[in-house]
């Protein structure tokens, strides 16, 4: 955990390099002390989730484990959950060395463990968890979204085992595609395993116009550069108080690009990115249609239905787009007509549909 500057665009571990966040770092670790069974953290991309989790995890005097669901892909198996599982578990063996050996079904190799996953002394996760239970254990789950899927009940079902059952433990997921974690934990959803659970919740909002300054002209004078307050005024302008974006921003204007260079490279990232999302819809094309007519200033239905109806050449059905813009809403790229980040929304005006 060597120091980070605050233009480094590892998620932060720490409360040295991280800025602001005080209040929600705060929450988290009030809740987690208070031993509340769920906490969510929630907020767009690059927001500081990751950084904000892990700064806390740190300064926790507790055990805790932690899986990237990042590097889950779309229809994960068993074998790839609890592969996921066991890494999180071997980076903190020394932790959890004498609850692990005593599991039937889990098989420790110096510091790799495996769990077995089907036959003969396979271990379910509800049972996995309960024993986990002898200690006090934090079990951060990072996009926990992406555990939607074909498992994604089992792992429910696990979860809320353990929220009714192991008091030792406790779950801190996040989520950048807000809706879509809700949709998998399905809290209100009758016929969830996790139904009607309460949760603690605290969500990362944008730095304003004052923090985001300050971000910038902190990661700058670390790096001892010099920079005109109308430069940070203007990549504030552009990117909107998103710190993942300031720090790239800060990170590329200090390796001597301009504004418009790092700009562009900006709505480069986030091209990819959209198109990596939208792999996931079956109606790309029209997905991709209807985020340019909004980036586009379609500010309503009426407008954005107008403008794609146009774009296709024909009558689209209200359910259509209807559903087109809940999927956008659940994956947190657009709240009511409007791009919850401002690259996005620029990277959307040049969206190639085809
Ligand atoms: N408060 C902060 N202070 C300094 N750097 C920050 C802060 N918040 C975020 N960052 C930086 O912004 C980038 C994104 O942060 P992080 O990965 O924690 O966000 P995230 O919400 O987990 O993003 P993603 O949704 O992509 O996983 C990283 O480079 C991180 O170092
Ligand atoms: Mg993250």
């Amino acid at each position: 955990m060597g120091q980070k500057l605050i233009f480094d665009e590892r998620p932060k571990d720490n409360r040295k390099d991280l800025f602001d966040r005080e209040i929600e770092i705060e929450k988290i670790e009030k809740a987690v002390t208070s031993r509340k069974p769920l906490i969510l953290i929630l907020g767009v991309r690059r927001i500081g989730k990751t950084s904000v989790l892990q700064t806390a995890l740190n300064e926790l005097n507790e055990n805790w484990i932690l899986l990237d669901c990042r590097k889950l892909k779309e229809n994960y198996s068993r074998r790839d959950i609890y592969t996921l599982i066991a890494q999180s578990l071997s980076r903190r063996i020394d932790k959890l060395k004498n609850v692990l050996e005593k599991i039937n079904g889990i098989s420790i190799l110096g510091n790799q463990i495996e769990i077995k996953w089907k036959g003969r002394n396979y271990i379910s996760l509800a049972d996995l968890f309960d024993h986990l239970n002898e200690k006090r254990v934090i079990i951060a789950i990072d996009e926990a979204q992406k555990l939607r899927g074909p498992m994604s009940n089992e792992i429910k079902e696990a979860i809320a085992h353990a929220y009714d059952y192991d008091k030792n433990l406790t779950f801190i997921l996040t989520g950048s595609e807000i809706g879509l974690l809700y949709d998998f934990l399905g809290v209100s959803n009758p016929k969830s395993p996790l139904y009607g659970r309460y949760y603690e919740e605290i969500v990362l909002e944008r730095f304003d116009k004052e923090k985001s300054k300050e971000m910038l002209k902190r990661g700058f004078e670390e790096l001892s550069f010099k920079v005109n307050d109308n430069v940070l005024e203007e990549i504030y302008e552009e990117f909107g108080g998103i710190p993942g974006w300031l720090v790239f921003a800060g990170l590329q204007y200090y390796s001597g690009k301009s504004l418009k260079e790092l700009k562009e490279m900006a709505v480069q990232i986030a091209l990819n990115e959209i198109e990596n999302l939208l792999n996931r819809t079956p109606a790309k094309r029209r997905y991709k249609i209807v985020m340019k007519c909004i980036a586009r200033g379609s500010d309503n239905w009426t407008k954005v239905k107008e403008c794609l109806e146009k774009e296709e050449g024909s009558i689209i059905s209200s359910s259509v787009l209807s559903n087109i813009l809940n999927s956008l809403e659940k994956m947190s790229i657009i709240k009511d007509y409007t791009f919850l980040d401002p690259v996005y929304r620029d990277a959307s005006m040049k969206l190639a549909v085809r």
